[in-house]
């Protein structure tokens, strides 16, 4: 799948701002349209129902990412949900902007319902599932049959899972997720991370047989797009194929 180039914004927006829904005619949302067109393209036989994204570290954009993505999709017909698996460092709940309560975590130890958890947003298209309440037991709960269970559960009503998940590097988490997810999206923060550290997630990600569908360019610089037409996604080809 090509690489697609995002873009770097200037100002940094909450969560509940989700960039392709208040600019619908922007280069950004045009480089994010690119990017579904060859998500779509790549998924014509519809084999990957379960996304999930991560990076080599935290903060490269990830929950932003695929908050902009389940918009679009949602607005394509699909019936999509976003799911909060970085249980770390839960994102998810922001862009709804509501409490992290009645969670995974709380559906998985019986406390919730998934029909209870399930949070709908008419404005935004999709639908969203948040972590609950922090647990320090998050490799069980990642590893439980129940997990399983709940997203095998969620395939049957939605178009599109969409995961979000903890970064590569420094814990396993992400490794965990990828056995309930079909394929990854690697987001790369240019110019936040090193190369070698890209390389050492890579590598990661390679060693545990995980199939990256593709890569996602984040926080791209603009000004010095070597493709020097001043917008955010570029073409080239992912490191790694299925
Ligand atoms: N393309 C971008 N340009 C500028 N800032 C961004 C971009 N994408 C994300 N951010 C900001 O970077 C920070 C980290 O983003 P986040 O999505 O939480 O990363 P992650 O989920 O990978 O930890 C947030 O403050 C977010 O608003
Ligand atoms: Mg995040």
């Amino acid at each position: 799948m090509p690489k697609n180039k995002l873009f770097n914004l200037k100002k940094i927006p909450p969560y509940n701002y989700i960039w392709v829904k208040e600019n619908p005619i922007s280069y950004i949302t045009e480089g994010f349209q690119k990017f579904l067109a060859n998500l779509e393209y790549v998924n014509v036989d519809q084999k990957y129902k379960v996304l999930q994204v991560t990076s080599s570290l935290t903060g490269e954009g990830k929950s932003t990412f695929f908050s902009n993505v389940a918009y679009l999709l949602s607005q394509k017909g699909h019936k999509v949900i976003l799911v909060d698996l970085d249980l770390r460092k839960p994102k998810i709940h922001r862009i709804y902007d509501i409490e992290n309560k009645n969670g995974i975590t709380d559906i998985l130890t019986e406390r919730s319902t998934l029909e209870n958890s399930i949070k709908k947003n008419k404005k935004l298209g999709f639908d969203v599932l948040n972590s609950g309440e922090k647990t320090n037991a998050v490799v069980n709960l990642l590893e439980s049959k129940k997990m399983k269970n709940l997203i095998e559960k969620l395939k049957t009503i939605y178009d599109y899972v969409l995961i979000d998940s903890p970064p590569v590097i420094n814990v396993s988490d992400a490794l965990y997720i990828s056995k309930l997810s079909d394929a990854i999206i690697f987001v790369i923060a240019q110019k936040q991370v090193k190369k070698a550290v890209i390389k050492e997630a890579v590598s990661l990600l390679k060693l545990n047989n995980i199939n990256v569908l593709g890569v996602a360019m984040n926080k791209v610089d603009l000004k010095n797009n070597r493709y020097g037409y001043g917008y955010g996604y570029g073409y080239g080809y992912e490191y790694q194929s299925e």
